[in-house]
């Protein structure tokens, strides 16, 4: 089982053929809401891979959290973790435009979520094999799961998005996750050098090209899986919970890196954070395909 201790949101996309300037209108070609935040991402993600997923969070009690733990439920993971708040669930603004989103993520019922609250899945966390955190909860919050975790003896990836939140407690995740904007607010522009303080923990994903890792010897790249991407939101969460259920399962480091690389590059060819997560066939066959 993996416990993903996270956010869950709402995501609000709109379209444009591009992006607005400052002080300016446009219209819009697209409005959609789609279930989202990095939690429960990654969490959709590892239960389509075959996981048993444990979702640990907060929603509001406005019509947006029915629907998420509606969504959350359909995908057979157990939302018995996740509280229900008096206020508004987490929304995320997401604009799609020139190929590229931008995103604003308004917290909402993930900013409730409290250290009792997690003391209260502790029984659950001592039985997972892996948890999965971001940075879209409250920072006391995450750091205070992660040491719980490693209390328990369970090891816990740390998906350091967005990179704000990142404190010096945080580096002691057995495996950190940042993609290359976040490595470079974490580290600098040398975070390649930093990869060498975290031989095979340390994983900067790259988009279409793929990851990178310091393997105790040398540096590593694996390549990324060609794809045709429709929507690249998301690619990183479902890095994310691939890499949990590969290593969950005792996959080599580079192997569970290149398993991720492929759902990655899947989950980009539909619309939506979540739309495109492949489940484990899809996977294999595209890494088969890859050889
Ligand atoms: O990583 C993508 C996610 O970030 C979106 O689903 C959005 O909700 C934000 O949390
Ligand atoms: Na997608």
């Amino acid at each position: 089982m993996i416990t993903v201790v996270g956010s869950i949101n709402m995501d609000l996309v709109v379209g444009t053929e591009r992006f607005p300037k400052q002080g300016e209108t446009v219209l819009g070609n697209l409005y959609t809401t789609v279930p989202g935040g990095k939690g429960a991402n990654q969490a959709v993600a590892a239960a389509r891979l075959g996981d048993q997923v444990h979702m640990v969070g907060a929603v509001g009690s406005d019509a947006f959290g029915t629907q998420l733990l509606e969504g959350l439920e359909k995908e057979q993971i157990d939302t018995q973790g996740v509280k229900k708040t008096d206020g508004a669930s987490g929304i995320a603004n997401i604009l799609l435009s020139e190929g590229d989103n931008r995103i604003i993520v308004v917290p909402g019922a993930n900013h409730e979520l409290t250290k009792s609250d997690i003391d209260a899945q502790k029984k659950a966390i001592e039985k997972s094999s892996m948890v999965i955190l971001q940075l879209e909860l409250p920072i006391p919050v995450v750091e205070y799961t992660l040491q719980l975790a490693k209390e328990l003896g369970v090891p816990a990836i740390l998906n350091p998005a967005p990179a704000g939140g990142f404190t010096e407690a945080m580096k002691q995740a057995d495996f950190l996750t940042p993609n290359e904007t976040e490595a470079e607010e974490l580290f600098g522009t040398n975070w390649e050098l930093e990869l060498e303080r975290y031989p095979n923990r340390m994983v900067v994903t790259l988009g279409k090209n793929g990851a990178r890792y310091f393997d105790g010897d040398k540096h590593v790249t694996v390549e990324g899986f060609p794809t045709q991407a429709v929507d690249t939101t998301g690619a990183g969460d479902t890095f994310n919970g691939a890499l949990a259920v590969a290593l969950a399962e005792g996959s080599e480091f580079k192997e569970a890196v290149r398993f991720a690389n492929a759902a990655a590059s899947l989950s980009v060819e539909k619309f939506g954070a979540q739309g495109g997560m492949p489940n484990r066939m899809e996977v294999v066959s595209r890494m088969e395909a890859g050889e």
